[in-house]
């Protein structure tokens, strides 16, 4: 029977060579992991699902899935119920109340698939079962990976009993769209990219020394002037507020939440060179900047007066248009006396915006830091105790395995190098363990853009790295296994393709 399946699928996504085996069910959270296995012979590796789910179970036979189906939705799942018709008109199905196959949706009460979870079944019909509209949301990203890509008269699928959870509630991508600006176009694509992968907060880095690239209508001059250029000198460019709330809301369609960073105090040339009084007295060098150096620029903490105003407007402004519960206010590389006292001033002014605030690892240096703040980890070793301490929860983002600026291979051109001289390849950012930290939120990739100036070069940073990270936020750790997350990425190079996704073409990948 195994075989059989197996055979079904050779025309969808599914790999079709290597050995068979005997194995019927996987349970990424049982002992018999995959980890274990050398043969990667089991249902879930041959299904070709990433991230890898918690538990596959394997039935007889094959379910027809034809140009017909009977749809049954809950009104409580919207973004799901989006999703799911969205599916359908891309295969070319069409929802009728006669027809012989069955898709149904539905919201129930099952405490242990959590926030996101779900239970997907194949047998007779397709069930679909989740605490939450964002549980079916990810059961059909799941039921669209078993299914292949483009159209065809009628779809094969496996029965198979799925159930799923995620490991990490935050499991997120940054982009840079200050040191080289890109348009909502392309960040409504990633924001698809992601959501096939599981990935749920995009987290965009809106300012630094380059560009300011959101409108704040009370400083129109922060884009007329800050937005005006980029690393490198382009024409830079910016979002208005329609824009982004545009964009927020197509991230809710699938699922993504976007999380705004202003960068403050440092990283903040175009702010000055569009507002010469948020710097110190003394400081000459006002003007737009276009070069790679970091940590040069500030706002001037001894003049309060000026900068807690500007503060509490921008995110004001900032809290109007993105709807997220975390605001990120940067806080890198900086040294500065008053710093702590900035990051505690910020993280009042967000708690009184009713958010949470969000801050890179020096933003530790807090002393009254909310319970519920988070902290960005992003050097390796960084010692982030005094804030674990005080039970402030972290994403992780070390620069060594996440940062994904850096090259896919050594040597690649316009990577940097600093945190890791031979990269960081896909396999180094499948290695990373996140067990070895306690207190993580989340898992997040940062693609900072200084030497990324197209979308095909973001494209090619972040594919198929993102995938290794959404396996690692995603998949219980134990039950990852590089050499068969290959196996089953191998296996999704289709979609790659038909996404028009500019990867990088890993060796390792055979792609
Ligand atoms: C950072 O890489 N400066 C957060």
């Amino acid at each position: 029977m195994y075989r059989y399946i197996l055979l079904m699928f050779c025309f969808s996504l599914v790999a079709c060579g290597g050995s068979s085996g005997t194995s019927k069910s996987t349970s990424a959270n049982s002992s018999a992991a995959l980890a274990s296995s050398q043969t990667f012979s089991s249902a879930a590796t041959q299904l070709a699902l990433v991230p890898l789910p918690a538990e596959v179970i394997e039935h007889n036979g094959v379910f027809d899935l034809g140009a017909e189906v009977v749809l049954s939705t809950d009104a409580n799942a919207p973004t799901a119920n989006q999703a799911v018709m969205r599916l359908l008109n891309s295969l070319g199905i069409n929802s009728v109340n006669s027809a012989a196959a069955k898709i149904r949706l539905s919201l129930v009460n099952q405490a242990d698939l959590g926030d996101e979870g779900y239970s997907l079944i194949i047998a007779d019909d397709i069930s679909i079962r989740a605490q939450t509209d964002a549980g079916l949301f990810y059961a059909l990203q799941t039921l669209q990976q078993l299914l292949p890509v483009g159209r065809q008269a009628s779809y094969k699928l496996p029965r198979v009993s799925i159930t799923d959870v995620p490991q990490y509630a935050w499991r997120g991508s940054m982009v840079d769209v200050a040191r080289h600006f890109f348009g909502i176009e392309y960040l409504k694509k990633h924001i698809e990219r992601m959501a096939a992968f599981k990935l749920n907060k995009l987290h965009l880095h809106l300012s630094d020394d380059q560009g300011w690239r959101m409108e704040i209508k009370k400083y129109p001059k922060l884009t007329s002037v800050g937005g005006s250029t980029q690393a490198g000198g382009g024409p830079g460019g910016f979002y208005t507020q329609e824009e982004l709330k545009d964009l927020v809301a197509y991230a809710a369609n699938y699922n993504v939440e976007i999380i705004p960073e202003l960068d403050m105090p440092g990283h903040v040339q175009a702010a000055i060179a569009s507002y010469n009084e948020l710097a110190c007295d003394n400081v000459s060098n006002l003007d737009l900047y276009i070069g790679l150096n970091v940590g040069f620029s500030a706002l001037c903490l001894t003049k309060p007066e000026v900068i807690y105003p500007f503060v509490q407007d921008v995110l004001t402004e900032v809290v109007n248009v993105f709807p997220s519960q975390y605001i990120h206010i940067g806080g890198d590389e900086i040294k500065h006396a008053l710093y702590g006292e900035f990051i505690d001033k910020a993280g009042q002014i967000i708690k009184e915006l009713n958010r949470t605030m969000v801050g890179w690892e020096e933003a530790s240096a807090g002393k009254n830091l909310a319970p519920n703040t988070l902290l960005q980890l992003w050097n390796d070793d960084y010692d982030i105790k005094s804030a674990t301490d005080r039970n402030i929860h972290l994403i992780l983002s070390p620069c060594s395995y996440l940062y994904l600026d850096h090259g896919n291979v050594n040597g690649q051109p316009e990577t940097y190098t600093w945190c890791r001289k031979q990269g960081v390849p896909l396999e180094r950012v499948y290695s990373f363990n996140p067990q070895k930290y306690s207190l993580v939120t989340g898992i997040e990739a940062p693609v900072w853009s200084e030497l990324v100036s197209s979308e095909a070069a973001m494209d090619n940073r972040m594919w198929p790295r993102l995938a290794a990270v959404a396996e690692i936020a995603w998949t219980n750790q134990s039950a990852r296994n590089y050499q068969e997350f290959t196996q089953r990425m191998k296996s999704l190079k289709p979609y790659f393709d038909n996404a028009g996704i500019h990867y990088y073409i890993e060796p390792q990948l055979g792609w």
